[in-house]
């Protein structure tokens, strides 16, 4: 234990950042690097700041999460995760800060596209994927931002107030899974509150959540500028307060533990776990590494291409041949959109315009451009459409660029509407009455309302964000070098209104109450029955695939569920086969479905393989609130397999043992409670004999049904004396010892 040669001093010290991006050096112990990403390097490199200002050195811009999850793929987001370590070798980096994996409660979210999903199952086992590509480099992750800070809006301040089932089940899922199977080297506390409490002061979230029952042994760094209270965040179990504050905050730790306010052994903790990493960091550095920036590009191409998803095709317009004349059409398309703003902005080493991109993948073509609008709005917008139009109009299919700007989304804020730009919706309306052939690539890094998109476009691919390699990656999927295979792993909804967290979102006066609960997402339109644009899981391709009978079985406490697909069409292809989860008869409120696993599988045309899917416990648990802890029920659970969540395509069916557990009666238990458990109705009836109630229909009303929600110890005032609570105290002791 280092802790005990250093001095009081030096343990505070070395438990604070020693500038903006560094740790402090103590004695031996060295100072180690952090930069932003997470889907590239964000090393500054003149002035510091963590709002995406000032420069930063040229790195590979991958897609951002929210693109890269819309792959499905822990294979290949492993090998961006180790690209972005070799990275950060190169750059003498030691901990990226990613990846983000808060939910996305609501499409409003301001940073939904740093984020991967609406899904806890996919958010984890992708984010664990990031996370160990990364450190399989000898680079540490830091997992963000944990936790609940779903929404920009006040996210300083705002408590968000969530039940323990959704919390348990929803949004610390993910969370747990990316600790349990990657282990991060450090974890970032969010900036908000948590039911009240100030995450970076909060012991249940930082230290009996995540280290006592998840085993976590790292280090847990605040947000930068998320502490405010050191004293309190240290004793919570904040190692690394981040960023330097000059000092002021080691001195106020120092003194409470002079004031025995605070334990001596809470800041060497601290510290030393901050010295472990800086260690180890150290130690896995490789001064004078390189990395070849050609190849990354090339990664980050196939990553782009995997990350769209093609999310309508009805005409068989796509692919396009690369030959007779081609419009393409919207400022995106000269000026692509690829990444998001804020921290997380990089530089990227050179950047794909799609239209060169276009040119270069249909040589033989004639490929005309029109703008179609400005990205800021300026200029003659009547001017523009009618050039678009003219240009759309003598060729044979028109390419139509559109999405949002970074200005329209952005860390720090939450976005108004889900609306696209009206100039762009009026452009598409246009250019499609004079062209039939109109596909629309979409630029986003949030949902988006698609209603008049899905009306007047042939085919939508939708892009998200792509990183500097999009442009080729978009040409690859437009003309059919890539078969695309990607998935939504959000909701596209109809109406803001049906979206599930829209009557509390963004929340008011520091408060935002989590009121849908379990149902977030898909779970939501699930359950209600809801339309929506495109469902949670959906993605086209230009092959069909046929999925053939499911089976399953019980493995340990989990399930492993196998089906056969074959590829039906005439190009080779990718499909991924999502599992989700229904608990018929369960006694807890439970979603319709929750996805609890996916694979993907490579097919020929022709093809025909079985695909396996392991369903771990963590994904069919539920968090019982009485027991205060995950309970695993028994009985039957219904695996429904599909290409989406609402083109679901067989279902199996497989029992479970579960967990024992029993609730012990109490005074409070209802009769129907009691009389449900055998001996205790056999000594009720012994003891105090019941009238003889008219079964059923009696005065309209059934008298058993009534009688059950009764809590038993309110018998004893009908019982006119003839039942005691001593009696009743010994009734249900002998039935809970029986
Ligand atoms: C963001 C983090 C980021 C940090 C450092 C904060 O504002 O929330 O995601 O890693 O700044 O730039």
């Amino acid at each position: 234990m280092p802790s005990e040669t250093l001095t009081l001093a030096q343990a505070a010290s070395l438990s604070s950042g020693g500038s903006f991006w560094t740790t402090k050096a103590v004695g031996d112990i060295p100072a180690i690097f952090v930069t932003d990403g997470p889907h590239g390097l964000r090393k500054q490199t003149g002035s510091a700041d963590h709002l995406g200002i000032g420069s930063s050195v040229p790195a590979t811009c991958f897609p951002p999460l929210a693109g890269l999850g819309q792959s499905w793929d822990p294979e290949l987001i492993f090998r961006v995760g180790a690209a972005l370590g070799d990275e950060c070798q190169a750059e003498n980096v030691h901990v990226l800060l990613g990846p983000g994996i808060n939910i996305k409660r609501s499409p409003l979210g301001g940073r939904n596209f740093e984020y991967l999903s609406e899904d806890p199952h996919v958010s984890g086992a992708l984010g664990a994927a990031w996370v160990s590509g990364l450190q399989s480099r000898g680079v540490g992750g830091s997992l963000k931002h944990y936790a609940l800070n779903n929404q920009e809006h006040d996210r300083m301040r705002a408590s968000s107030d969530v039940d323990p089932r959704p919390l348990r089940e929803v949004y610390l899922r993910g969370f747990r899974r990316v600790v349990e199977d990657a282990k991060p080297w450090t974890v970032m506390c969010s900036y908000n509150r948590a039911n009240g409490v100030q995450v970076s002061e909060d012991p249940f979230l930082l230290t009996q959540v995540l280290r006592d029952e998840w085993g976590y042994d790292g280090v847990v760094v605040s947000d930068w500028g998320a502490v405010r209270d050191r004293v309190a965040a240290v004793a919570a179990g904040l190692d690394l307060t981040m960023p330097f504050d000059g000092g002021g905050s080691d001195a106020a730790l120092v003194a409470a533990v002079e004031a025995g306010v605070v334990d001596r052994a809470v800041v060497d903790r601290a510290a030393s776990r901050v010295e472990a990493l800086a260690r180890t960091a150290t130690a896995a550095a490789q001064i004078g590494a390189t990395y070849d920036r050609d190849e990354h590009h090339a990664l980050a191409r196939e990553a782009a291409a995997r990350s769209i998803v093609l999310l309508k095709n009805e005409t068989g317009l796509l692919p396009l041949a690369p030959a007779g004349s081609i419009a393409v059409i919207g400022a995106f398309a000269e000026t692509p959109r690829y990444q998001g703003g804020g921290s997380s902005h990089v530089t990227a080493t050179r950047v794909d315009v799609p239209l060169e991109e276009i040119r270069a993948a249909a040589p033989d073509a004639e490929v005309g451009f029109a703008p179609g609008f400005t990205v800021d709005g300026s200029g003659a917008q009547s001017t523009l459409v009618a050039e678009a139009v003219d240009a759309a109009a003598s060729a044979d299919v028109a390419v139509v660029f559109l999405g949002l700007d970074a200005r329209q989304e952005s860390e720090g804020f939450d976005r108004e509407n889900l609306d696209l730009p009206a100039e762009q919706r009026e452009l598409l309306a246009a250019v499609a009455a004079a062209q039939p052939n109109t596909v629309v690539v979409l630029s986003h890094g949030g949902a988006l309302d698609l209603r008049e998109v899905a009306a007047h476009a042939a085919a939508i691919l939708d892009g998200n964000l792509l990183g500097q390699a999009g442009g080729g990656a978009i040409a690859d999927i437009l003309f059919g070098a890539v078969c695309p295979s990607g998935k939504l792993t959000e909701t596209v909804p109809l109406r803001i209104e049906d979206t599930p967290a829209y009557l509390d979102f963004p929340g008011e006066h520091q408060h935002v109450r989590y009121a849908e609960g379990l149902h977030v997402g898909y779970r939501w339109y699930d359950a209600r029955d809801l339309d929506v644009a495109f469902p949670f899981g959906h993605g086209l391709s230009y092959t069909t695939f046929e999925y053939g009978a499911a089976s399953a079985r019980a493995q340990g406490d989990g399930i492993v569920v196998g089906i056969e697909v074959t590829n039906t069409g005439q190009r080779a292809g990718r499909e991924v086969v999502q599992a989700y989860v229904s608990v018929p008869e369960s006694a807890q409120v439970r979603v319709p479905r929750a996805l609890a696993g996916f694979a993907s599988v490579d097919l020929e045309p022709g093809e025909r393989r079985e695909v396996e899917i392991h369903i771990d416990r963590r994904d069919l648990e539920y968090w019982d609130i009485r027991l205060d802890r995950f309970v695993l029920e028994s009985g039957r659970y219904v695996v429904t397999l599909g290409s989406s969540s609402r083109d679901l395509r067989a279902s199996v069916e497989v029992e479970l043992g579960g967990d024992e557990v029993s609730f012990p009666l109490t005074l409070e238990s209802t009769m129907g409670e009691v009389l449900s458990n055998p001996t205790a109705a056999a000594l009720i009836a012994q003891a105090m004999p019941m009238p003889d109630l008219p079964e059923g229909d009696a005065m309209g009303t059934d008298m058993a049904r009534m009688m059950a929600s009764i809590p038993i110890e309110r018998t004893i005032s009908f019982s006119g004396g003839s039942a005691t609570r001593e009696q009743l105290e010994q009734l249900l002791a002998a039935a809970n010892a029986d």
